[in-house]
């Protein structure tokens, strides 16, 4: 994400229009800090936050229905305000262009803004784009060709630049770039004219992976994976992730330089990497390495768990989408299967541990060495995602201990008080609650109980202003980060419709502080 650090970073270069709508359209990164009326009938009184029609930047019709069918259901005025809200937000503020390649009318592009930076974030986009499943149900519905075009902007930028996280606006697109990224120092050297940062993350890989098993799923559409790029994305993402899983030592000790190495000129040490831009070493196990977390701060050591999870759950997902595609490389299905085989056997391998609680459970980072680093960072992939994202069941007695861990106060980003209690992230500060955590751990547990506690967090954690924040001080409501934040809000929608199929019961509870008589 381009989050706090970036922003400041890269202000001057921020100042943007939020939609390319109409020159009346307000900036949505100042919209989404003010009030607007008609407030929600509840205690909470949260403001009305979608844009009027005339400035959004995407119209689906299975969106607005879902919106018109909760309605019915959710019996709490705050709880659906911040449903009506959160779900349309990344089409109605982030997308940002549609059309088709220079070179191909048939290939279909999507550019996503994260927020107040006109740039794409392979990562964002994903888990932006990726709630919508839920209404997609045919290739011809009007949100199937939002997929497509993220899937094939994605598959250019990956097919180019692997190893980079966020890029410009493509050519066709004929936009101004979102500034240039800053001071960096990279290997491999990439065009700064394509790329807005080169952070690697593994979870870009997961994204695409990810986004485009849902397509595939959602619509059965396997012909449209033959047409563009995605193979080539594909064969680019084998080769990277294979060239991030060397040791830091060959068999006779001899040091091995690292494929990507990264340096910055920061405030943060999150920012940057160690020892010259390589970070620390890691061991010959079978794990990709990911030199910078899901929320773009670096990592401890470079064997992230939950990314690792995600390239296992997903490589061997999308292994079926290649293997049908008559103009597949011959092998390459395979070859995905047997990387996912491998990633889920060395996470079997070097990621359990013993946590301070005496029982085994996943470390969130590992270097193959023993070292490893016990906690869990609220942005997904997180330990406490593994059952969403499909790598493991819910009842698994591995991470039914981790779970324990995660949302307790052994987890050290853990944050407790009267406002909200879940997972932080050092991306921002110990005590700065993230509810993206409170949104998956509702949707990672059966427990009615817990999800009546979480959901009763949410509603009233919004400042009053009826969007899910980055993060909020677990003592006070107010003090929050980021007010326009699509993939948290995206995700509260997604839980939501999750909560209708799974336990609609749940969503005619009262969230209220106090009883409230609806008439
Ligand atoms: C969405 O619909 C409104 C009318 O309801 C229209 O004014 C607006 O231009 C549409 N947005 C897009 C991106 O098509
Ligand atoms: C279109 O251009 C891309 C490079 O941007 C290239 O990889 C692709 O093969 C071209 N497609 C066609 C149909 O020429
Ligand atoms: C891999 O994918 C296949 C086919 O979809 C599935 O049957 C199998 O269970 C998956 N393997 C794992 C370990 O999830
Ligand atoms: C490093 O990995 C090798 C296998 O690749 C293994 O034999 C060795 O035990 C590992 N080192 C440690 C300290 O775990």
């Amino acid at each position: 994400m381009p989050r706090s650090y970036a922003k400041s970073l890269f202000a001057a270069a921020a100042c943007l229009a939020a939609t390319s709508a109409a020159a009346s359209c307000p900036n949505y990164a100042d919209y989404s800090r003010t009030y607007h009326e008609p407030a929600s009938e509840g205690a909470f009184r949260l403001s009305s936050m979608r844009p009027e029609p005339a400035c959004r930047t995407f119209n689906s019709t299975g969106v607005e229905d879902a919106i018109q069918r909760l309605k019915g259901q959710i019996w709490d005025p705050d709880l659906f305000r911040l449903f009506e809200n959160t779900f349309p937000n990344t089409l109605d503020t982030a997308i940002k262009w549609r059309g088709v390649a220079a070179n191909n009318t048939e290939e279909e592009l999507c550019f996503v803004i994260t927020g107040d930076i006109n740039a794409m974030w392979v990562r964002d986009s994903a888990n932006q784009i990726a709630p919508y499943k839920a209404v997609m149900k045919s290739a011809s519905d009007d949100i199937a060709s939002v997929f497509r075009g993220v899937i094939n902007l994605q598959a250019r930028y990956l097919v180019v630049s692997p190893y980079c996280n966020a890029f410009h606006p493509p050519v066709e697109a004929n936009m101004p770039a979102g500034g240039s990224g800053g001071v960096y120092s990279v290997t491999p050297p990439y065009d700064r004219k394509f790329v807005f940062t080169c952070n690697f993350e593994l979870d870009d890989f997961g994204g695409f992976l990810q986004l485009s098993h849902d397509y595939y799923t959602a619509t059965g559409d396997v012909s449209f994976f033959g047409k563009f790029q995605w193979i080539y994305a594909i064969q680019s993402i084998m080769a990277a992730s294979e060239a991030m899983r060397q040791p830091s030592y060959g068999p006779g000790g001899e040091w091995l330089k690292p494929a990507y190495t990264f340096q910055s000129q920061t405030m943060s040490a999150f920012g940057t990497l160690g020892n010259n831009g390589m970070g620390n070493p890691i061991n010959d196990t079978g794990l990709i390495r990911s030199p910078f977390r899901p929320s773009d701060d670096s990592a401890t050591f470079d064997l992230l768990i939950p990314g690792n999870m995600m390239m296992a759950r997903y490589l061997n997902s999308t292994a079926d989408i290649m293997e049908r595609l008559p103009n597949a490389p011959k092998g390459l299905a395979q070859q995905m299967r047997d990387m996912a085989d491998e990633v889920r056997e060395a996470i079997k391998d070097y990621g359990i541990v013993t946590g301070p609680h005496g029982k085994r459970m996943y470390a969130y980072e590992v270097d193959g060495f023993g070292g490893r680093i016990l906690m869990d960072d609220a942005n997904i992939p997180s330990l406490l995602s593994a059952p969403f994202l499909g790598f493991l069941e819910k009842d698994d007695e591995i991470y039914k201990n981790t779970r324990e861990f995660v949302l307790s106060r052994k987890n050290p980003w853990y944050c407790s008080g009267p406002v909200i209690n879940t997972v932080g992230s050092p991306h921002i500060r110990p005590g700065a609650a993230w509810p993206m955590a409170a949104i998956m751990a509702i949707m990672t547990t059966d427990n009615d109980g817990e999800i009546i506690r979480s959901l009763k967090e949410l509603v009233q954690s919004t400042d009053g202003l009826g969007l899910i924040h980055e993060s909020v001080d677990s003592f006070s409501a107010s003090r929050w980060t980021r007010q326009w934040f699509t993939w948290a809000n995206g995700l509260f929608g997604q839980m939501i419709l999750d909560l209708e199929q799974r336990k609609p019961f749940l969503l005619q509870e009262s969230f209220q502080p106090i009883f409230i008589d609806k008439e």
